[in-house]
């Protein structure tokens, strides 16, 4: 790939510069200029596509499942959201995955452990929990909750709830192209709660409020569960003292109580409120970014294409895409559940963001979806 630039790469092929491009393959050798163009762009190029996942489209598929392979046979029994350009390696966005599991009551699959960390964003259903590390938390639906790299987790559905979908969210391709994935599954199959049910949430539930004696050295949040009614509060009292973002209306980010920081060395998440009738400005950013629609009805415009999204619907937001969201609604809020790699972004130092001035804040639409 060539350019006409000073200081870019701009060399013409040659029979004699060929035939040593031929001699320095057979020595697994290369020459730079070949290539550098295309490995070190101007900005990033991101090779996933904005896409939306309809859960009214996913869902009859996602209980289909169920018929069709057990938890035992399958593992996990998950449909995954695949990347139409990123099939290769699993992901949804960038270097995250995504997908839907669904479980029925009285169900639970084999506890294991692995290198990728991950969180689940509960979708319908009740009774359903999570064992991690001996604490076991009782979810509902629009729950949060972690199953950190290196953690002992178990997920199930008590005998009394009803079947239970939940969207999971892991950071398997990043940590397989790092070459670092371990996988174990646990030598009982299944672990028994160590601590009282929902401990975590019960210790570090008050606002600014940690146990004095509480020791932790671990890099995760040790909160584990963030439930929606608190978090749907939080942004409804924090709408009373701010204006928002421009670029995302009132957002606040889930951290580790401990530290203020994300709550995954990796990975990140938020939720964001986007007032009646409020439609933010565009802007573009590293790292990439999923979102489930939490509440309401909206659309987000990604790189030109609109998609509208109703509760349920998942998306992602590929790195330095361009996106803005509206909620069509004049009367009630829209809320957005997203998880990210933002942290890796911020420890790697290379995030980067950029407002987008173009047509008085807002994208040109090209192509609607
Ligand atoms: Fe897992
Ligand atoms: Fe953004």
């Amino acid at each position: 790939m060539r350019e006409d630039i000073i200081g870019r790469a701009n060399v013409e092929d040659t029979p004699e510069l060929e035939a040593y491009y031929r001699e320095l393959a057979k020595h697994e050798a290369g020459a730079l200029w070949t290539v550098a163009n295309k490995i070190e762009p101007w900005f990033p190029q991101s090779t996933s596509t904005p896409t939306l996942w309809r859960f009214k489209d996913l869902r009859e598929l996602v209980l289909r499942s169920v018929d069709l392979v057990t938890p035992e046979k399958a593992g996990r029994r998950v449909v995954m959201l695949a990347n139409p350009t990123r099939k290769d390696v699993s992901a949804s966005v960038g270097w995250l995955y995504s997908g839907l599991q669904v479980m029925r009551p009285g169900e639970e699959a084999s506890a294991h452990c692995h290198s990728a960390s991950a969180l689940r964003f509960i979708m319908e259903g009740s009774g359903a929990y999570t064992v991690v590390d001996g604490h076991k938390m009782m979810l509902n639906a629009r729950d949060f909750v972690l199953t950190p790299n290196g953690t002992w987790h178990q997920h199930g559905v008590e005998e009394s709830g009803e079947w239970c979908i939940w969207q999971d969210g892991l950071d398997i391709p990043l940590v397989n192209a790092l070459e670092a994935n371990f996988y174990a599954v646990h030598p009982d199959l299944a672990q028994q709660p160590t601590f009282p049910v929902d401990d975590t949430t019960l210790s570090f539930g008050g606002p600014g409020l940690v146990p004095v004696d509480f020791k932790w050295d671990m890099a995760y949040s040790p909160l584990f569960k963030y439930t929606w009614d608190a978090t749907y509060e939080s942004l409804q009292r924090y709408a009373r003292v701010t204006d928002g973002s421009p670029y995302d209306g009132i957002i606040q980010q889930f951290i580790n109580p401990l530290t203020g920081g994300p709550v995954m060395p990796t990975m990140g998440a938020a939720m964001q409120m986007l007032r009646p009738g409020e439609h933010t400005r565009a802007h573009r950013h590293t790292g990439s970014i999923m979102y489930q629609v939490a509440k309401g009805r909206g659309y987000s415009v990604i790189d030109g294409r609109r998609f509208d999204w109703q509760e349920k619907d998942i998306f992602c937001v590929p790195s330095w895409a361009v996106h803005e969201h509206a909620n069509l609604s004049d009367t009630d809020d829209a809320c957005l559940f997203s998880f990210n790699d933002l942290p890796v972004m911020r420890a790697l130092g290379l995030y980067r963001e950029e407002a987008w001035l173009d047509n008085g804040g807002h994208q040109t639409i090209t192509t609607d979806q």
